[in-house]
């Protein structure tokens, strides 16, 4: 007989009690059972607070990026993350940036963005009119729902109307601004939309559908900048590499969605091990780069006058220190100890840091892998040229002792010889 993935009441389970279904379900032995059993500081009972159906705890390895000099301030920085190369090349990195200063990093305040889709508006130019003329007792009504984030600063603050033309015909979408202060801020904006919907089909005669925040936080975008001197990167040519490398990102989206992994190595990384929610970063990293109609690179290089490499990036990071996960898992509380953020800001622009570093170090290592090999073919082309090679057959002695890595003057003579034996 099949077994059934159809399991009743799985939820209401403890995790040993869970457990010991999915051993039977999947044939596990003791010793695969115990693996999955939690062993890391994050207890069975503590996962089982944090989503449902917990049977175990799946573990990363943790690495600490050193070098990291960002606005003056140094930074040990924990990432978590299963890819070999990421920590150390981002550690590298950071050591390079260091010749120039270090990196310069800045933030937005911490605006997210909720939204409410009004459907089966009348009149939507008086829609718009009449929800903008309340807006004092919108963000009122928004911020009722978190008093203490109003305490601290935070809070409903702007209002903005779209109306939009879709396949469902005309809607309106209303923006809440919230200041959402040192969270990640999902919880609070969700609560604010939710609780001012019914207000808004009052003020238009519409229908609140969709009530959430947005991944896109355009309003809480952080930027770093580095300046990497040409000589700690390897030489000019090195820089005029990467600048080519990054003109195809820019130009391509095949390579601009591999040069965007390269810097969510480093961001997600950081924020897995601060316990942050890695898919609303990626969601929002990936929208903010398509945002001017085509698909971007979240950085940007250039060679300065003196021929070194200047290197900047932005993108929204929605990332918190206190609440969720950053406060439930005890290693993410540990790693932000590490880290010594005292605002979510701040983590934020640390981890534009990490993300700038990430995409040199990939595309540092992958321009010197193509001038080695460049350097490679010149120099197996000048040993054909002195064996006696001529015309086409340079290029031909040449391809072959590149193709079997053997490039040396005896080995261009055989080859030679051989190729005008052959004929
Ligand atoms: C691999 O995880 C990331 C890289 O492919 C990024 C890049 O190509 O820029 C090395």
């Amino acid at each position: 007989m099949s077994k059934s993935s159809r399991i009743a009441g799985f939820y209401r389970l403890s995790p040993e009690e869970r457990l010991r279904l999915v051993k039977e379900f999947a044939g596990l032995s003791d010793e695969e059972v115990e693996i999955l059993r939690s062993t890391g500081a994050l207890k069975l009972e503590q996962a089982n607070r944090m989503i449902e159906n917990v049977v175990g705890t799946a573990e990363l390895p943790l690495g600490i990026a050193v070098n990291f000099l960002i606005n003056g301030r140094d930074y040990l920085v924990p990432m978590a993350i299963e890819e070999p190369s990421v920590v150390a090349a981002a550690s590298n990195a950071a050591r390079m940036a260091r010749e120039r200063g270090g990196f310069t990093a800045s933030s937005d305040e911490p605006l997210m963005i909720g939204q409410v889709q009004l459907t089966d508006v009348g009149d939507p130019l008086e829609a718009k009119e009449a929800i903008l003329s309340s807006k004092e007792g919108i963000l009122r009504v928004a911020n009722e729902q978190d008093p203490t984030l109003v305490r601290l600063g935070g809070g409903a603050k702007g209002l903005e109307v779209r109306m939009l033309g879709t396949d469902e015909g005309e809607m309106l979408v209303v923006h809440l601004l919230v200041d959402v202060r040192d969270a990640m801020g999902a919880n609070a904006v969700n609560a604010m939309c939710e609780a001012v919907a019914p207000l808004l089909e009052e003020l238009t005669g519409g229908r609140a559908y969709l009530r959430i925040i947005s991944n896109l936080a355009t309003s809480r975008l952080a930027r770093a900048e580095a300046v990497f001197a040409k000589e700690v990167l390897g030489g000019e040519e090195v820089v005029d590499g990467i600048v080519k490398a990054y003109a195809l990102a820019a130009a391509d989206p095949y390579r601009c969605a591999t040069h965007n992994k390269g810097i969510m190595n480093g961001i997600v990384a950081v924020a897995l091990a601060t316990g942050n929610d890695t898919r609303a970063l990626e969601a929002g990293a990936h929208a903010y780069a398509a945002m001017g109609g085509s698909y971007k690179p979240l950085t940007t290089w250039r060679k300065t006058g003196e021929g070194d490499l200047w290197g900047r990036i932005e993108l929204p990071l929605a990332v918190g220190i206190v609440g969720g996960a950053t406060a439930s898992n005890p290693v993410a509380r540990v790693c932000l100890k590490i880290l010594g953020v005292k605002s979510a800001r701040e983590l934020a622009e640390v981890m534009a840091a990490v993300g700038l570093a990430q995409n040199l170090a990939a595309l540092r290592a992958l321009v010197a892998e193509g001038i080695r090999r460049g350097h490679m073919k010149l120099h197996a082309r000048n040993l054909a040229i002195m064996a006696g090679a001529t015309g086409e057959l340079i290029d031909r002695v040449a391809e072959q002792m590149v193709k079997e890595g053997r490039i040396s003057f005896d080995r261009a003579r055989e080859v030679l010889e051989g190729l005008l034996r052959g004929g």
